[in-house]
């Protein structure tokens, strides 16, 4: 299975024209597992307008839930919990148990009976590390959360609930299963709003992000507070040890914001989609050509 798993700081940030414009690109597949919000164009009906890829390449979503919410609130509307089962062993990885985010340095530091210490690596020898320090030690964690269960074979499987949401109503989709769909060339699989957005009440879509093993593209716009929402959802990924293949920046250019989070994040700049004003195929495909590297997608 080749393909990326493509995410981004914020809902609205770009995430389904970049899509569209890698997938066409690559003459691929989309996949838009879970649609929450049904009026107006859905995602995939987006990338289908806006990609030109032919008939199929755009695969059906899981879930198409009607309420414009968190994939989680939005099954729930429903009677419905998402099926995070058939791809996570241990479906529970919320924040702040232990087994899933490590304690702050300064709280490791606490208990292990050291004072002050690094604010950001592991070793509580040195009060500031280096910018080079920082930048190495971005996404380290003094214990790491344990390693995802591999890589399901990709199929379809039905209902099952998620044993980690009390009290849950088991999945009523045929399609409802979150395994990886089989295809024949490099899948573009888009999540909804950021990686920590809940897909039950106790799974975060970050986790069947690890789960599915793809590299992630963060896309991220490059207007003021990008740096500090690309800098955290670049941490919790590589938290999990989710391999991340690059940062897409999406908006006017912004040099200074571009080079310090690809400094400080460990992430490679992939490029940056300008804002078009006329959206269409064509235009979409000429500013990607134009901005990426094709070369950088291909694995
Ligand atoms: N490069 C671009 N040029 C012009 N308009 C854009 C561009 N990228 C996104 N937009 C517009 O911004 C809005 C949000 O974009 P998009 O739907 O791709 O965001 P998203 O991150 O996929 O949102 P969601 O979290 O809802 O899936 C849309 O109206 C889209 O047309
Ligand atoms: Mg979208």
């Amino acid at each position: 299975m080749s393909g990326f798993i493509v995410t981004g700081t914020d809902t609205g940030i770009g995430k389904t024209v970049f899509c569209a414009a890698l997938a066409g690109a690559l003459r691929g597949f989309y996949w838009k597992p879970v649609q929450a919000g049904l009026d107006g164009e859905t995602d995939s009906e987006t990338v289908r307008r806006l990609s030109g890829l032919p008939d199929g390449h755009v695969l059906p979503e899981a879930y198409r839930l009607a309420l414009p919410a968190s994939p989680h609130r939005a099954a729930e509307a429903e009677g419905l919990a998402i099926d995070v089962g058939s791809v996570l062993r241990s479906p529970r990885h919320t924040i702040g148990r232990e087994s899933t985010i490590a304690p702050s340095p300064r709280e490791a530091a606490g208990r292990a009976g050291v004072g002050g210490g690094s604010a950001f690596g592991c070793s509580p020898s040195q009060a500031e590390p280096s910018q080079g320090e920082l930048a190495s030690n971005f996404g380290q964690t003094c214990s790491r959360p344990e390693r995802p269960p591999p890589l399901a074979p990709p199929r379809r499987r039905r209902g099952g609930g998620d044993p980690g949401a009390p009290g849950s109503v088991a999945s009523s989709r045929d399609l409802g299963a979150l395994t990886l769909p089989a295809v024949a060339g490099p899948l573009v699989v888009e999540g909804a709003g950021g990686p920590m957005v809940p897909l039950t009440r106790g799974t975060l879509f970050i986790d069947v992000f690890a789960a599915w093993g793809l590299p992630v593209i963060l896309c991220a716009a490059t207007r003021l507070g990008t740096i500090n929402h690309t800098l955290l959802a670049l941490e919790a990924l590589k938290r999990r040890d989710i391999p991340v293949h690059g940062v897409a920046f999406i908006g006017e250019a912004n040099e200074d914001s571009e080079a310090i989070i690809a400094e400080l994040g460990g992430a490679r700049r992939l490029g940056r989609l300008p804002l078009l004003t006329a959206l269409t195929r064509e235009a979409l495909a000429a500013a990607f050509a134009g901005a990426f590297d094709p070369a950088d997608f291909r694995s």
